[in-house]
């Protein structure tokens, strides 16, 4: 680390340099005066070194240094001494000796910053923060992420590089991707008119990579998803991209898993066993109502559509006579919930489309709340016995179809174990969730999507099917959605931090998926004809997956916000408060990439 600028770094120097002159340069962490001696922490990246500035030893020096203010940047030179004992900090690494300086040099002098850079500025609003990115680097939470983000950014390398993969990169200015969130587009001045896509992943140029031998990629690739923001989401974000040929499933699960497993065991202080588990898609919603669980909680949710349906309740019926479900989540012991606290759970049910909350506490002498009146008689206990309510509980239920009963549980179902403070957050929970279905009902297009994406391999037997179709022999609709796919996704606490896929390697079941998906051969040829062609020359079997970077940075280091841990990250408005990002452009500019904006009037009021 030596440097025209310093000898050695903040956070280097320890007892056994005592006696020995050395330099540092940094930030003035903090300035303590104490009459005649003054004491300046000098931080950098590496830590803070105590500097003393003794009037009785050199005055003139002394003088200068109390012109010093915080953030100022300086050189100083000194030598190393060890501080008196009840001085020595044992929770500094540098903190049983101080440098007691010879010499100063002001590199660089500091406005006030608008905000405190220790730890209170965890309490400064993030706007505020991410305007002055600069300062806000410089804390000591920030510069820990990155450096946790680069840490985990190299195993991640070496692992794959171990196994044989190379780093290639792929265009970014491209034609739209597939992956059906909405692209990022960019005018193009030389063919006006046109506009070149920003890439929602690298999915096809890295399929073509395997097309074109190179057999085993990876990359960092930046990809940009103009959708709606999260906690866990940024329109432009890192994916570690790679992919294989000649591997199956299991192929790709077995290359991943140690260095997930190394990962989590150095972040989060876990052995995992592997393999890791297993879980059928179908499997996962109708036990958790996600495809993403977090199986440290515990609570599984109940199918009763048969016993709810006897009850009486009218939308139970309704449910089930139109092949839909009716099913519990149970808190156990959570009777004591206040009616504040339903109304919020209800609040969070409506959220997710339902027209209200079916509930009922198991009291002492009988259950009470909403379902209370459909709880009595035969058809009642056969219900409290298949959802297996105890006195002290409290159930919910949803009823409809799939995908809604799914999403308000689930969603209950994470709020209600956090409630009951069921998760154990120091525990890691992390698995494959496998065979999703290669399609789901698109209501407002009337029509299928791919539930990853058109290349995604349809399991042999699925294949087998889908060629048969081609040659005439349909399909029963209602099988449609429940054709298996090769694509998995990657659950750690509860967040899909990887997804991907075994690919389709032969043209002709490629044109299956296209018909199954009603994708037009003039379609197929506008968007991607130029992949469908090269998959023709003999493609070998292939498959890969994209870890979403950031978020997994994010749930290593047990952030609650993606932005934490990415050096410049965009609001959930996608603006760059930094840069000010987007912002209009002149005249001139529209002209020369022959573009007229049309924007709808301002609202003055
Ligand atoms: P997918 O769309 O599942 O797959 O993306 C892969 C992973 O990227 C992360 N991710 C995001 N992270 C932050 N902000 C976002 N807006 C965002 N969107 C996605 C998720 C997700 O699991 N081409 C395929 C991969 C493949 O099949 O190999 C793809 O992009 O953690």
């Amino acid at each position: 680390m030596k440097t025209a600028f310093r000898t050695h770094t903040c956070g280097a120097l320890r007892a056994a340099d005592e006696g020995t002159e050395a330099t540092l340069s940094g930030w003035v962490n903090v300035v303590r005066d104490q009459g005649g001696v003054l004491f300046v922490d000098l931080r950098d990246r590496y830590g803070l070194t105590q500097v003393t500035f003794r009037g009785d030893k050199d005055p003139e020096l002394l003088a200068a240094a109390e012109k010093v203010r915080p953030e100022w940047v300086l050189k100083v030179t000194g030598v190393v001494i060890p501080r008196p004992a009840e001085a020595a900090n044992p929770n500094m690494a540098t903190g049983s000796i101080e440098l007691e300086a010879t010499a100063l040099e002001i590199l660089a002098q500091a406005d006030t910053p608008p905000f405190p850079l220790d730890d209170r500025g965890g309490e400064v609003s993030a706007g505020i923060r991410r305007q002055h990115r600069g300062l806000d680097l410089r804390r000591k939470r920030q510069t820990e992420f990155l450096a946790a983000r680069a840490q985990i950014a190299s195993t991640m390398r070496q692992h794959l590089e171990s196994a044989g993969f190379i780093d290639i990169e792929t265009p970014t200015l491209i034609s739209s991707t597939p992956e059906g969130a909405r692209d990022y587009l960019v005018p193009s001045r030389v063919h006006a008119g046109s506009f070149y896509a920003l890439p929602q992943s690298p999915q096809l140029f890295k399929q073509l990579l395997m097309i074109g031998g190179q057999d085993r990629y990876y990359q960092f690739a930046r990809c940009y998803r103009d959708e709606d923001l999260r906690a866990d989401r940024q329109p432009e974000f890192t994916q570690v991209d790679l992919e294989a040929s000649f591997v199956e499933e299991e192929d790709v699960f077995a290359i991943l898993e140690p260095c997930v497993a190394e990962l989590i065991e150095t972040w989060r202080g876990e052995a995992i066993a592997q393999p890791f588990l297993r879980l059928p898609y179908a499997e996962a919603m109708e036990r958790f109502g996600s495809d993403k669980p977090d199986l440290r909680n515990p609570l599984e949710l109940v199918e009763c559509t048969a016993e709810g349906a006897a009850l009486g309740f009218k939308p139970f019926e309704m449910a089930a006579e139109s092949g839909g479900m009716v099913k519990v989540l149970v808190g156990p012991g959570a009777a004591s919930f206040s009616r504040k606290e339903i109304d919020g759970l209800e609040a969070v049910a409506k959220g997710m489309g339902a027209p209200g909350l079916a509930w009922s506490k198991i009291g002492e002498e009988k259950p009470t709340g909403p379902m209370a009146r459909f709880l009595g008689g035969e058809a009642g206990e056969a219900f409290l016995a298949k959802i297996g309510a105890k006195v002290g509980d409290w159930f919910c239920c949803a009823a409809g179809d799939a995908a809604l009963v799914y999403r308000i549980l689930g969603s209950l179902r994470d709020t209600v174990a956090r409630k009951l403070e069921l998760v154990d957050e120091s525990k890691n929970s992390v698995l494959w969730v496998t065979d999703f279905p290669l399609v789901e009902w698109n209501e407002e297009q009337g029509r299928f999507d791919a539930m990853h994406h058109p290349f995604t391999s349809p399991t042999d037997e699925t294949a087998e099917v889908l060629l048969r179709a081609a040659a005439g022999d349909p399909i029963p609709p209602e099988q449609i959605g429940g054709l298996p796919s090769k694509a998995y996704d990657l659950v750690f606490n509860g967040s899909e931090i990887g997804g991907g896929s075994i690919r389709i390697h032969r043209a002709d079941v490629q044109a299956a998926v296209f018909d199954l998906l009603k994708i037009s051969p003039e379609e197929q040829e506008a968007r991607f004809g130029w992949f469908v062609e090269a998959l023709r020359f003999g493609t070998p079997p292939h498959g890969g997956l994209a870890f979403g970077f950031d978020r997994f940075v994010m749930s290593l280091l047990g952030e609650a916000g993606i932005q934490e841990v990415i050096a410049f990250p965009k609001t959930m408005t996608a603006s760059d408060l930094l840069c000010r990002a987007p912002s209009p452009v002149g005249a001139e500019q529209l002209d020369e990439l022959s573009l007229a904006l049309s924007l709808p009037p301002a609202d003055d009021s």
